[in-house]
This record gives C-alpha cells, sequence and structure tokens, in this order.
C-alpha cells in the first residue's frame, strides 16, 4: 500500500472515533471506572488528534543523503521494521491502543495488539472501526488475553521483529528478557515512575496547589508521570499544605458515569488493596495523615483521596509507585538539595518545577533526570 493511502485510512479512522465518541467514552467509564468527561475530552478527543498526526507523517518519512569522501555515495531510507507486536495497560485503554497503533501503521507496519485484561473493550469496538475503514485484513490484529499467556507469547516470538510495551517496570523486565531469549527482537518500554514535583517559594500558590493537586489525583491516580513526590520549599511548606488538603478535600466521588464526579473507583480489587497497604505502611513509619487514609463507602473499589505531610525520603510512600489517589508532600531547603533528592529514585519518567525564575528553570529542567520536565 502506497504512504498516502496509509494516511487516508488512518484519517478516515479518525473520524470514525469522533462519529463513535459517545460511545467509546462510555464504554471506558463503564470499563475501567474513568470519569466519563475525562474519558470524552481528554482521552478520546486526544485519540483522534494523535491519529490525525500519526496520518499526517505516512507520506513525509524521509531519509538522509550522507556526504562521504572519494567515488562513495551514501543514503539511508527509512523502512517499515514489520510485524510489531503491542502490549498495554489499563489506566488508559484506548489512549494507548491509538499511541500503539498510530506510528506502527503510520510507517507501514502491520501490529499484533494485546490490550489489558481488565479493559478489553474500547479496542475491540476499534476492531470493527478499523474493518469499516478499510484497513486490509491482517493489517491490525487485537488480541485480547492475559498477560503471561497471550503477552508472553508475543514478547517470545520468534516472528515479531518489534515489542512496544507500556506497563509496570516488573513485566518491562521480563519482556525485554523474553526478547533477548528470543530472536533479540527491538523493545519499547514505557514504564512507571514516581515523579518529583518541585515547588519553589516564589511560585504562584495557587497555581502550583491546583497543577500538584491534579498531577497525583487525577484519573484516580493511575497515571504513569503521576507528580507523587511533591518536594515544597521550607517558607512555604505549611501554607501548601494546608491548601492542598483543603483541594483534596473537595474531590467528589462516585459513579464515574454521573456528571460532576472527580474520582471513580479503582481497576481491580488487587489494585485497591496495594494501594491500602502503602497508605497503612506510611501511617507506620510516621508520615502525617493529613486527611483521607481508607476505603471510601463499602460498595466497589473506591480509595479516598489522601494527603500525607511530615514524608521522608526512606518511607515506602516515598519510593514505592501507589497508582493511587494518595499525595506525598515533603520539606526542602535548597536548590541543591531538592535536585539530589529527585533524583535519588530508580525511576526517571517525569518532573514539574514551580518557579518564576526562569534561569532557575532551566537549570532545573536540565539536572533533573527526568524523560519530560514540566
Ligand atoms: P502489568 O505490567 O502487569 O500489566 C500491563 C500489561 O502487561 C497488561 O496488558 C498485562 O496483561 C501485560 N502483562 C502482564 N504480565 C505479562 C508478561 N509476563 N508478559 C507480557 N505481558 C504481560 O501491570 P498491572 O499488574 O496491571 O499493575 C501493576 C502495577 O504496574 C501498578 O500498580 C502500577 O504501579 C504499574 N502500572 C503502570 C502503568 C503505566 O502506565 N506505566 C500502567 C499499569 C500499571
Ligand atoms: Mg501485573
Amino acid at each position: 500500500m502506497d504512504a498516502s493511502e496509509r494516511g487516508r485510512l488512518l484519517n478516515k479512522l479518525a473520524d470514525l472515533i469522533e462519529r463513535d465518541r459517545l460511545l467509546l467514552a462510555t464504554m471506558e467509564a463503564i470499563n475501567g471506572g474513568k470519569v466519563f468527561a475525562n474519558a470524552y475530552l481528554m482521552d478520546i478527543g486526544g485519540c483522534i488528534k494523535a491519529l490525525k498526526y500519526c496520518a499526517g507523517w505516512a507520506d513525509k518519512i524521509h531519509g538522509q543523503t550522507i556526504p562521504s569522501d572519494g567515488d562513495l555515495f551514501t543514503y539511508t531510507r527509512r523502512e517499515p521494521i514489520g510485524v510489531c507486536g503491542q502490549i498495554i495497560p489499563w489506566n488508559f485503554p484506548l489512549m494507548m491502543f491509538i499511541w500503539k497503533i498510530g506510528p506502527a501503521l503510520s510507517c507501514g507496519n502491520t501490529v499484533i495488539v494485546k490490550p489489558a485484561e481488565q479493559t478489553p473493550l474500547t479496542a475491540l469496538h476499534m476492531a470493527s472501526l478499523i474493518k469499516e475503514a478499510g484497513f486490509p485484513p491482517g493489517v491490525v490484529n487485537i488480541v485480547p488475553g492475559y498477560g503471561p499467556t497471550a503477552g508472553a507469547a508475543i514478547s517470545s516470538h520468534m516472528d515479531i521483529d518489534k515489542v512496544a510495551f507500556t506497563g509496570s517496570t516488573q513485566v518491562g523486565k521480563l519482556i525485554k528478557e523474553a526478547a533477548g531469549k528470543s530472536n533479540l527482537k527491538r523493545v519499547t518500554l514505557e514504564l512507571g515512575g514516581k515523579s518529583p514535583c518541585i515547588v519553589f517559594a516564589d511560585a504562584d500558590l495557587d497555581i502550583a496547589v491546583e497543577f500538584a493537586h491534579h498531577g497525583v489525583f487525577y484519573h484516580q491516580g493511575q497515571c504513569c508521570v503521576a507528580a507523587s513526590r511533591i518536594f515544597v520549599e521550607e517558607s512555604i511548606y505549611d501554607e501548601f499544605v494546608r491548601r492542598s488538603v483543603e483541594r483534596a478535600k473537595k474531590y467528589v466521588l462516585g459513579n464515574p458515569l454521573n456528571s460532576g464526579i472527580n474520582q471513580g473507583p479503582q481497576i481491580d480489587k488487587e489494585q485497591h488493596d496495594k494501594i491500602l497497604d502503602l497508605i497503612e505502611s506510611g501511617k507506620k513509619e510516621g508520615a502525617k495523615l493529613e486527611c483521607g487514609g481508607g476505603r471510601w463507602g463499602n460498595k466497589g473499589f473506591f480509595v479516598q483521596p489522601t494527603v500525607f505531610s511530615n514524608v521522608n525520603d526512606e518511607m515506602r510512600i516515598a519510593k514505592e509507585e501507589i497508582f493511587g489517589p494518595v499525595q506525598q508532600i515533603m520539606k526542602f531547603k535548597s536548590m541543591d538539595d531538592v535536585i539530589k533528592r529527585a533524583n535519588n529514585t530508580t525511576y526517571g519518567l517525569a518532573a514539574g518545577v514551580f518557579t518564576k525564575d526562569l534561569d532557575r528553570a532551566i537549570t532545573m529542567s536540565s539536572a533533573l533526570q527526568a524523560g519530560v520536565v514540566w
């Protein structure tokens, strides 16, 4: 298939998602407990834009000519890799699906996608839209199933040329191992985080409190880039904590399909219990529980928005990915001190900095060992 035809099909798929937007957003809310308005605006809206972006690239994939000494003519060609396996998680089911298939199809690959076992519904609906858009049979294959069976079959398969994975660090290591033991397929991993968010005393406090709040509480805290370690400069620490607690208490929990709801249930019992266990560890290790701290209601896997202050870097809640609505607020004294502490982690996905000082913002963004700095 020629490149412009690939672009046309991807654009058509984006239009079909737009047509079925209400249905897809409802499925995301029912299947994964995602707040409906967020699914509709952020997830599905983001999918349509990402797919159109990828569609535009299809006929603009260029190689280079490289000047060489002597009688040599050197050029590079960008070629499809071939069959790409794609294993995705449950926190952004449709968005992860699109972020994986969009670039791969735009570049002329075929894909085998395994949705997370908790959230297969939107991927299955996408199968019908892909057919309707007119993609040739066999280009997109959707294989629902469990990780150790369907997922492992992809990462160890001898005829799959690449595997792209988003999920836990633990499984990321298994994928790389399986790729190494089989055909040395290429591997792309997007794993977890314990991302620092650093608030300097000169920041606009209202903005910093609001963004730090959404940074960790958005989608029940189930985001790879969640701002799960908040470092606040000493002189504004108490006021920042006071306002953050006030803000967290305003969060409304309930049925994610209803309007006015900010937080739905966690994805499943395993995640719910893991979060409560980490909250208990925070209490035991001496962090100050400012609000929340337990289960919400007696039906479903809801967790109260929880804020801990007086957190130190050695506590489990400061080190481990909680993946729940739990905010850790730490105090720092100087820029050098906070850079060292922020980087003292095995993760490195994202970071945030709040300051009005441009020099400091730029220094921080290069000193922080994170893939993205906001
Ligand atoms: P997971 O990493 O087990 O699941 C993600 C995907 O990997 C799913 O499709 C699953 O079926 C698949 N998978 C599981 N085992 C596999 C294997 N052996 N081979 C191939 N594929 C496999 O994540 P899980 O168990 O749902 O959540 C555990 C923790 O991982 C969470 O508490 C959170 O900390 C983190 N996580 C991070 C995500 C992110 O966006 N970075 C997304 C989901 C979880
Ligand atoms: Mg798992």
